[in-house]
């Protein structure tokens, strides 16, 4: 059987992973600024991840939520205390899309309405509700386009209440950083105003945080910077640092009721245990913090070494947008200088390293990128 051909590969086999570095099947050595499109959070293959994944398989891996399974509460707990998000809920799911899909479902039960505002130049994943909401009419197919969806202009308060003001629209859904966009930044002030907007006509505020949560921005999430307070958080990516996992962190006003969401997969033994993992090395490495300063650090070099149009992000999420197409750049970065990064759109360097980069690592993909550069 073949596969579905459905993604331009690079040539690489990866069959080895250590902290922020890959080796391939040749044994080349490469060093990871991409994390798996921003999956690895507490760096590969970390020792205290391994161990947790390995010995709660030993005991138990996977029965349905039609039992109890202690570990979902000790999770759940867990993700409040360390994200400061304590008086939520949390609805366990495997995937950012999926996570996506169950928040808009929850936004529809909890108003009664069924329209969507979303963002121009947002990413939400590709299941239906979601790739509707997503600003890319090539990834929308025909049998999603049903979902009543409208894209307002990121930053833009005045168009979003003018939209909000009819009220019919039952969720307003924003990246707290925009990443497949280009490392868009919402301002602090718009986020805060779209909570007093939402609030005033009716609307639930849905922050996804899929790939700017976790720890990324140098706050657990994106949103923080603000002082906003959403509705729902949808997180997937870092949170299981490659086991897939996704969740939904719910406000106390918006009541549960029994069967309104449920997933076969979701909140297994195994994946409870990979969250555990990842939590408890965020908390004991400091990882936040560290992706606060080293991405402050990697930020300063970068302003101070090479040309760029703009440069943007928060933490260890940065883009570094040039005049022109990098992907010759980028395919010279993975080549010749073994080290992985992501883009966005065509011209952006999407930077979305595990948040246990050095600055050493960041000297050395600095140091590269200007040879790159200053050679063309
Ligand atoms: C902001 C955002 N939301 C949702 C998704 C979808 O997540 P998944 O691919 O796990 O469905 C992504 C994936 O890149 C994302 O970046």
């Amino acid at each position: 059987m073949d596969l579905f051909d459905v993604y331009s590969l690079f040539d690489i086999v990866p069959v080895k992973a250590e902290g922020c570095y890959l080796w391939d099947d040749k044994g080349n050595k490469y060093l990871d600024l991409y994390g798996g499109h921003a999956v690895i959070s507490i760096g590969h293959s970390h020792p205290h991840y391994i161990e947790r994944i390995s010995s709660q398989l030993k005991k138990i891996g996977f029965y349905s939520n039609s039992v109890k399974n202690p570990l979902q509460k000790e999770f759940a707990n867990k993700l409040g205390r360390v994200s400061g998000l304590d008086d939520y809920s949390l609805f366990l799911c495997n995937s950012g899309a999926e996570a996506n899909e169950n928040a808009f479902k929850l936004a529809s039960f909890h108003t009664g309405r069924n329209k969507i505002v979303a963002f121009e130049k947002a990413f939400h994943g590709r299941t239906s509700a979601a790739v509707a909401a997503t600003d890319n009419k090539k990834i929308v197919a025909p049998v999603n386009a049903g979902h009543e969806v409208e894209f307002v202009a990121f930053n833009d308060i005045v168009k979003t209440e003018e939209v909000l003001s009819k009220k019919d629209v039952a969720a307003v859904i924003i990246e707290g950083i925009q990443g497949v966009g280009g490392v868009n930044i919402p301002d602090d002030d718009f986020l805060k105003s779209l909570k007093t907007i939402c609030r005033k006509y009716g609307t639930l505020l849905i922050l996804d945080e899929i790939q700017s949560g976790y720890g990324r921005s140098g706050k657990f999430f994106a949103f923080q910077y603000s002082g906003t307070e959403p509705d729902m958080v949808t997180v997937a990516k870092g949170m299981g640092n490659g086991f897939p996992m996704g969740g939904v962190l719910i406000s106390p006003d918006i009541k549960p009721q029994k069967g309104m969401l449920g997933t076969t997969f979701g909140g297994s033994y195994l994946a409870c245990a990979a969250g555990l993992a990842v939590l408890e090395v965020m908390e004991n490495e400091n990882l936040v913090e560290n992706a606060k300063q080293t991405g402050a650090y990697l930020m300063k070099k970068l302003k101070n070494s090479i040309s760029y149009k703009e440069l943007k992000g928060r933490g260890l999420m940065i883009g570094v947008e040039f005049s022109e197409k990098i992907s010759d750049l980028r395919f010279q970065l993975l080549n010749e200088k073994r080290i992985f990064t992501g883009i966005s759109g065509t011209n952006t360097l999407r930077l979305l390293p595990p948040l246990t980069l050095s600055e050493e690592q960041s000297d050395c993909f600095t140091d590269n990128l200007c040879a790159l550069l200053n050679s063309s």
